[in-house]
């Protein structure tokens, strides 16, 4: 069972920071479109409009959307169509993800952990690879720098790899922007996992984009697919999701979560903690030293705080927070100044 931030089997947390997602919620509009999703039938098994809909907005051709019930399961779909097309070396970023990996050991692939771009350059033999990019990355919210992507595309070319470009979080990005090149977007995989930005992530539902190119890869996603991937409410979350509505609610989103993250790095700053810095709406921290971060995270979590444990992603010691509103860091600021005493 691979670990994540968010929903445990214990009580919903009043204080989540150990999930990603935004603590805003959804665009009104689009939250009423998922309520009323028609769930007495199928959706149309080939999402023939929703990927009409969604692949004029992207820029992409319609046949090059694949709708998936998740991230998740587009990880999964696409690391199981990386080993049926002669696949079998899957680089993951270190710290990153777990998924890519979980995904890439359950078929037995050879997994490689890379921690810069240079040390992936160097990797990549001639073997035709499977490389995942998280940008920004999940857990330390870092980003590719222009330089990075252009040696990146020459090693990706070299070893004729497949790369698969993961945005989860390019919605959540709070600073700078991407610098992935616009050639890039037509030879590599991109994946769309919207709930996080919409707060919805009871809602599965995201969606890949094929490069331009069909090869093997491309017809093992689209054959190893079940039929009616996405249910009807993830249907109605996709199609609104990139309405002029939820644009600019979206905007709004960002604006308010620069300001909460502001005032949340002076609370731990204030308290001691050592952070990273980070693009995106979450960061690594780590509490000041003499606390030790096993005894906090129960602690804080009997006081109903979460913050994600970071000893997964290799990190023993941090935690990884995301941005929450006045009102859940007054509440963690009172309970650290209890527990750090
Ligand atoms: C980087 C990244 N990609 C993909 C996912 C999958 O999310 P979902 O399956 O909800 O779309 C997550 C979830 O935490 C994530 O952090």
């Amino acid at each position: 069972m691979n670990i994540h931030g968010g929903s445990d089997a214990g009580p919903t947390p009043a204080h989540d920071f150990s999930s990603n997602a935004s603590p805003l919620g959804p665009p009104p509009a689009l939250l009423r479109a998922v309520l009323a999703a028609d769930r007495r039938r199928y959706p149309d098994p080939a999402y023939t409009d929703l990927r009409e809909h969604l692949g004029a907005d992207l820029g992409v051709a319609a046949d090059r959307v694949l709708p998936c019930s998740g991230g998740a399961e587009a990880i999964r779909r696409l690391s199981l169509a990386a080993f049926l097309s002669g696949i079998r070396e899957v680089w993951v970023p270190q710290p990153g993800f777990g998924d890519y990996a979980a995904a890439a050991q359950a078929l037995g692939l050879e997994t490689r952990r890379y921690r810069s771009v240079a040390e992936l350059c160097s990797g990549l033999r001639q073997a035709r690879s499977l490389v995942w990019v998280c940008e920004p990355c999940n857990p330390s919210g870092s980003s590719l720098t222009a330089a990075e992507w252009q040696d990146l595309t020459l090693a990706i070319e070299r070893s004729s790899s497949a790369l698969v470009v993961d945005l989860a979080y390019e919605s959540l990005r709070l600073e700078g922007q991407s610098h992935l090149p616009a050639h890039l977007q037509d030879q590599a995989w991109r994946l769309h996992c919207p709930n996080k930005v919409l707060g919805l992530t009871g809602v599965r539902a995201a969606c890949l984009l094929a490069p331009s190119r069909s090869d093997a890869l491309y017809l093992h996603a689209q054959a190893v697919a079940p039929s009616w991937v996405l249910s009807s409410e993830g249907c109605e979350l996709l199609r609104a999701w990139r309405s002029p509505e939820s644009a600019d609610y979206l905007r709004q989103v960002q604006t308010t979560l620069r300001g909460w993250r502001d005032t949340q790095r002076q609370l731990l700053a204030e308290l001691g903690w050592q952070q990273t810095s980070s693009c995106s709406n979450f960061w690594l921290a780590r509490p000041p030293v003499g606390v030790q971060t096993s005894e906090l995270l129960p602690a804080l979590r009997q006081r109903g705080i979460k913050l994600r444990d970071a000893s997964s992603f290799g990190l023993a010691g941090w935690v990884r927070l995301s941005t929450q509103n006045t009102e859940s860091q007054a509440a963690l600021k009172r309970a650290l100044e209890e527990l750090q005493a």
